[in-house]
């Protein structure tokens, strides 16, 4: 038997007790043994729970019990939830977490800690909800080099997209809906802005290319400037708008890392991906391209990755995991406007002068001011803006195809 503690009794937090509740006999033979939540921290009164004898509001009686050998870490944020996790690896005991700002900031120095005693951090549910992902990544295509990882990784703004696309449903008012489903961060500020989707595309990177990419070095734009005009324009033709992340290989140890709304053609499989599903596309040199699929978000979906990385750690109590990755540094990333991609653009300039300063363009819209177009060539941000000069432009994405 296994003694476990849940610090943080939020939305995943909640999801992991009832899942280890509801599955319990599966999650005991998948795991050989016995699982059992013997503690669940959290300051706020539960007193109603089902599970309200678990509560405890004092950290050190997990800390300084030697029965608890993991802890599941869903406080979020880097304050107090980075203090405890140190102080539980410290304590001898593995942590699972679903918590992505922690393991994007800090997640080399805390596997570090963990490696030098002989336990696991384990993080699956930081990525995708309950996507596999980061496993498939460390294990299954453990042979490959990998050069690219793209994809959508956010359940709410794809959630709010979507919604915004097929009903008309303003930002706010989608916003509130994802909230409602738990969806959304704390502050959703984090999912609108890019955020939230930084720190996965770290995490991805991390794993993939094998040193710390921190979300400081990551130029990153969220939906919040995306124009519904746009979104129209482009869903005539079945093309979105989506938030998307992208990790290239440039170097042995160097990668270009970004996060922004792109134009995705409708032929791309991620322009199907709608509602609060993600998507990820990992292209290694001898698998070739491969994509990862499900719900990117919510309580259970989350619930179910961390509750496997508990049966995991209970598996490898005296042994480490895979996950490890080398320290970040400066020269671990360069430059993303010198990638390379076609581009859509909105901007007050004639069809006629964007034919002369582009040739071959698939025009989306004219009206009397502004033109909104594709470029056929593919252009880094750099021969962009040469090129556009002084134009006044209101719209510009980068194009997947
Ligand atoms: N707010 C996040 C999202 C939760 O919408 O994707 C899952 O990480």
């Amino acid at each position: 038997m296994v003694n476990i503690a849940v610090m943080g009794y939020g939305t995943v937090g909640s999801g992991v007790v009832e899942v280890m509740n509801t599955n319990h006999d599966k999650i005991a033979s998948s795991a050989a043994q016995q699982i059992k939540v013997k503690y669940i921290l959290d300051v706020r009164d539960f007193s109603a729970s089902p599970y309200k004898e678990l509560f405890i509001k004092d950290f050190e009686i997990i800390e300084n019990d030697p029965d608890i050998k993991i802890v599941v870490e869903t406080i979020g944020g880097t304050g107090i939830a980075q203090e405890f996790t140190r102080r539980c690896l410290l304590a001898g005991k593995s942590v699972v977490t679903s918590n992505k700002e922690l393991v994007a900031n800090h997640g080399h120095e805390l596997i570090t800690l963990a490696k030098e005693r002989n336990l696991n951090y384990l993080f699956e549910a930081s990525v995708g909800g309950g996507i596999p992902i980061l496993r498939p990544i460390s294990q299954c295509l453990a042979a490959n080099e990998i050069n690219e990882i793209y994809g959508i990784l956010n359940g709410t703004t794809n959630y709010i997209l979507t919604r915004m696309i097929k009903n008309g449903v303003s930002m706010e008012e989608a916003l509130a809906e994802a909230k409602y489903k738990g969806y959304a961060e704390k502050d959703p500020k984090d999912d609108i802005e890019g955020y939230d989707t930084c720190r996965k595309i770290c995490i991805l990177s991390d794993l993939s290319f094998r040193r710390h990419i921190y979300p400081s070095q990551v130029p990153t734009k969220g939906i919040s400037q995306v124009e519904a005009r746009d979104v129209s324009l482009l869903a005539a033709s079945g093309d979105r708008i989506k938030l998307v992340a992208r990790a290239v290989r440039t170097g042995e140890s160097s990668v270009a890392v970004y996060v922004e709304p792109h134009v995705v053609l409708k032929d791309n499989l991620l322009a199907n991906v709608e509602d609060v599903f993600n998507c990820i596309m990992v292209r290694g040199n001898a698998i070739g391209d491969t994509m990862f699929y499900g719900k990117g978000a919510g309580k259970l979906p989350t619930a179910s990755a961390v509750v496997a990385d508990v049966i995991d750690a209970s598996k490898h109590i005296n042994a480490r995991k895979y996950v490890d990755w080398s320290a970040g540094g400066p020269d671990a990333v360069t430059d993303s406007a010198l990638l390379e991609n076609r581009m859509y653009i909105r901007a007050a300039i004639s069809p006629e002068r964007v034919r002369e300063l582009f040739g071959c363009i698939k025009v989306i819209d004219v009206n009397d001011t502004q033109t909104a177009f594709m470029t056929e060539e593919v252009l880094d941000l750099y021969e962009l803006r040469e090129k556009i000069g002084d134009t006044r432009v209101f719209a510009l994405y980068r194009v997947l195809d």
